[in-house]
């Protein structure tokens, strides 16, 4: 696909330079400050202040497709956030599983920003029985309650999905432990396979098996293209999904493929194919899934995508970079959706120690030569909803006495 991009715009010397720019310009790529990259900055500038701190970091959390499948309540005592069920990757994720995993990732960075306002903060996940969607709620004790800022604050903004090509090689075991050093999350365990061993082989070949699955699901690669923002005015009017600047090509590649005309989601399955099997899978240097023996508890899903964040920011802090690639636990449960047999979850046991923990997110690790681009977000202002912690909070304010 990318050869074929190549080709056709070296034998395009004679098109007006102008009309690609404009497309270049029109994609996003090309003309200054671009607001819906602006919540990157709003976190590294330390702009936001109190509870609104919580949510600038729970916005630049990893979700699917970057569905930002999140909204916001915020109060005196803390932060709610919620479920938004529509902002969904429907046949891709037929069961919300990957749409609970985004939360869990927004919730793990909203504990961890905690820490930078000096209060002590409790977690709740599914706070409110009569209300799933309410996916937890963050406490937060008096002015100066709280542990040390963590050291992770500042990768928060510097993390970034890398779909690119890597060095490959193995990583040295100090590395390797810095991104597992993290206090165990409740059901969920972590397996690293390396590339070079039959296990990670088998991972490879599995993960190919599955992309080109998924590939020649129409309704899957419909889901995925729903996604798929690549019009400068869909950018920044809707600030999420996914763009050419975060596809994995260069800059430079990514600027000359923006003039080209709107992918359609076959030729979008064709480059993914291609991009997973030549090179992301072959440029990594450790392959991982996040298992836990529920995939579908949605407790379970939760913490599994708070796993994630928190392995993905240690990558970062570790001068690694990662990516998921998630179509083995995709084409699992499209199986399991459809009633057909599970053979993806059978070829999956080869990988497993225990076949009782299922994989809920699978990744690769490695080291590349150049950091990924940011992926657009709605800022802070866009993502808050009713105050539906109210109760809660005047409920709050008359235990302390009406202080606080
Ligand atoms: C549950 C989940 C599944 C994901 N699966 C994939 C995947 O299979 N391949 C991929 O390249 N990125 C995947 N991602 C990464 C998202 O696309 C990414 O987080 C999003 O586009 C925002 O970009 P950022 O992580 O750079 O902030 C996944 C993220 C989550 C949370």
């Amino acid at each position: 696909m990318i050869a074929d991009r190549r080709q056709w715009l070296l034998g395009a010397g004679g098109l007006a330079l102008a009309g690609l720019a404009g497309r270049a310009w029109q994609q996003g790529l090309l003309g200054g400050d671009n607001p819906a990259l602006a919540a990157w900055d709003d976190w590294a500038s330390g702009r936001l202040i109190g509870p609104l701190k919580l949510v600038g970091a729970g916005v630049l959390a990893a979700s699917p497709h970057n569905t930002q499948p999140w909204s916001y309540a915020i109060g005196r005592f803390g932060v709610d956030i919620f479920e938004i069920a529509g902002r969904n990757l429907g046949a891709m994720d037929p069961f919300g599983r990957e749409r609970l995993a985004g939360l869990g990732g927004a919730i793990h960075n909203m504990a961890l920003a905690s820490t930078a306002l000096g209060r002590a903060a409790r977690v709740r996940l599914l706070p409110d029985p009569g209300n799933p969607a309410h996916v937890a709620r963050v406490i937060l004790g008096p002015d100066g309650s709280g542990p040390a800022p963590h050291r992770l604050l500042p990768f928060i903004s510097r993390r970034h999905t890398h779909r690119g090509a890597w060095r490959g090689g193995t990583l040295p075991d100090a590395r390797r432990a810095a991104v597992l050093d993290f206090p165990a999350f409740p059901d969920v365990r972590i397996a690293l396979f390396e590339p070079a061993r039959p296990r990670g082989q088998r991972f490879a070949a599995l993960t190919g098996d599955a992309t080109a699955a998924i590939v020649a699901d129409g309704a899957m690669m419909d889901a995925s293209h729903r996604w798929m923002r690549h019009a400068r005015r869909d950018a920044l009017r809707l600030k999420d999904g996914l763009t050419i600047a975060t596809s994995g090509v260069s800059p430079v590649l990514a600027a000359m493929g923006a003039m080209l005309p709107e992918q359609s989601a076959r030729s979008e399955g064709e480059y993914w194919l291609a991009n997973t099997r030549d090179t992301q899978l072959p440029t990594a240097s450790l392959f991982g899934f996040v298992l836990t023996p529920r995939p579908h508890d949605r407790r379970s899903a939760l913490l599994v995508g708070s796993a994630w964040q928190r392995l993905h920011l240690n990558a970062t802090a570790a001068g690694l970079v990662a990516q998921p690639l998630n179509q083995l636990p995709e084409m699992i449960d499209r199986e399991a959706q459809l009633g057909q047999p599970a053979r993806f979850a059978r070829l999956a046991d080869a990988l497993l120690d225990d076949p009782a923990w299922r994989p809920s997110f699978a990744f690769r690790l490695g080291v590349a030569d150049a950091p990924a681009a940011p992926a657009l977000r709605r800022p802070v202002s866009e993502v808050i909803g009713p105050p539906a912690r109210i109760e809660w909070e005047i409920e709050q304010w008359r235990a302390a006495g009406g202080a606080f």
